[in-house]
């Protein structure tokens, strides 16, 4: 089978490989990319079509995997290309962002299954660890693609949406617990009382410290990607009826860690007090 993916990040070059070693053909659009974007999808195996336009009249498949701001834009390129196939849309995006983007497929004459991806990038040697959870009328036929491979593919009951709303739901804990002790941390300091609370923590809750110090690694790293799919999860949150305050915030916090210059606890909590914000 051929698939397209776009485009080949960190997770989106991990899938891509695993395809390549099941035995697909795997296409991706150097147009528009940078370079970190075409080494990772060379040494995954991929083979560039050249642009998204090349990608849409080639193949069955279209795979999105990509930051969740870019998600609709994506899924309108390619509809705007033409494509009549399958597209999946595998993004932290709320359910409703993914019934917008099949809608935007589904209108153009193709068909669409939602998906999310819990856990880290996939490694062939070592299978076990990535979820991709699909739903929708087309789920099982994506999810025959990865037989044999380290994604381990779960199609669920529940139409499109039911995937995100998984990935939404687990994401809520995960990052939103992680921005809520980056700002935990910082209120401490900035009472002057961070050395009271570490011990406090040492003594009831253990496990904290070290939690808050990942929180900053990884804020830092990856923060400009999360403030979208916060936004996303507060959304999803708020068409529940339920507040979206928590993730709105979390958003907030990445935000600010988006602009720590190094990677470290010190400059992450530097980032986010924002004076400017007290005053209104
Ligand atoms: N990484 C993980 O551990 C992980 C885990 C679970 C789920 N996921 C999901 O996987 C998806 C992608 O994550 P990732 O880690 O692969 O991201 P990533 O490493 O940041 O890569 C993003 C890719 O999308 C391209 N891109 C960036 N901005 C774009 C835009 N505005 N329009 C179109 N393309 C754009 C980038 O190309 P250029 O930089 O070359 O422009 C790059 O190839 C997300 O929805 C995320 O939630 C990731």
């Amino acid at each position: 089978m051929d698939v397209g993916l776009l485009h080949p990040g960190e997770m989106g070059a991990a899938v891509g490989r695993c395809l390549c070693e099941a035995g697909h053909k795997v296409l991706w659009a150097s147009a528009g990319r940078g370079e970190a974007t075409a080494t990772r999808a060379r040494d995954a195996g991929l083979t560039d079509a050249g642009s998204v336009a090349a990608i849409s009249a080639r193949v069955p498949i279209v795979l999105s995997i990509c930051p969740p701001h870019a998600a609709l834009d994506i899924a309108r390129e390619v509809a705007g290309c033409g494509f009549r196939g399958l597209f999946v849309d595998a993004n932290a995006i709320a359910p409703a962002t993914a019934r917008s983007v099949g809608a935007v497929i589904v209108d153009a004459g193709g068909t669409f299954a939602d998906g999310g991806i819990i856990g880290p990038p996939p490694v062939p040697a070592s299978p076990g660890h990535t979820r991709l959870y699909l739903s929708g009328d087309q789920a099982a036929t994506i999810g025959g693609l990865f037989t044999g491979t380290a994604v381990d593919a779960r199609t669920m009951p529940g139409d499109a949406g039911a995937a995100s709303a998984v990935k939404m739901s687990y994401a809520a804990w995960t990052k939103g617990t992680a921005a809520l002790l980056l700002a935990i941390r910082a209120l401490a300091r900035a009472e002057g009382v961070e050395d009271a609370l570490l011990a406090e923590w040492a003594l009831s809750q253990p496990s904290l410290p070290a939690r808050s110090e990942q929180a900053a690694r990884s804020a830092a790293a990856k923060g400009w990607r999360w403030i979208a799919e916060m936004d996303e999860i507060a959304a999803s949150m708020a068409a529940d009826d339920l507040p979206g305050g928590f993730h709105q915030a979390a958003a907030d916090i990445y935000r600010r860690s988006a602009t720590s210059v190094r990677p470290d606890l010190d400059t992450v909590l530097a980032a986010l007090p924002h004076r400017a914000a007290r005053h209104g």
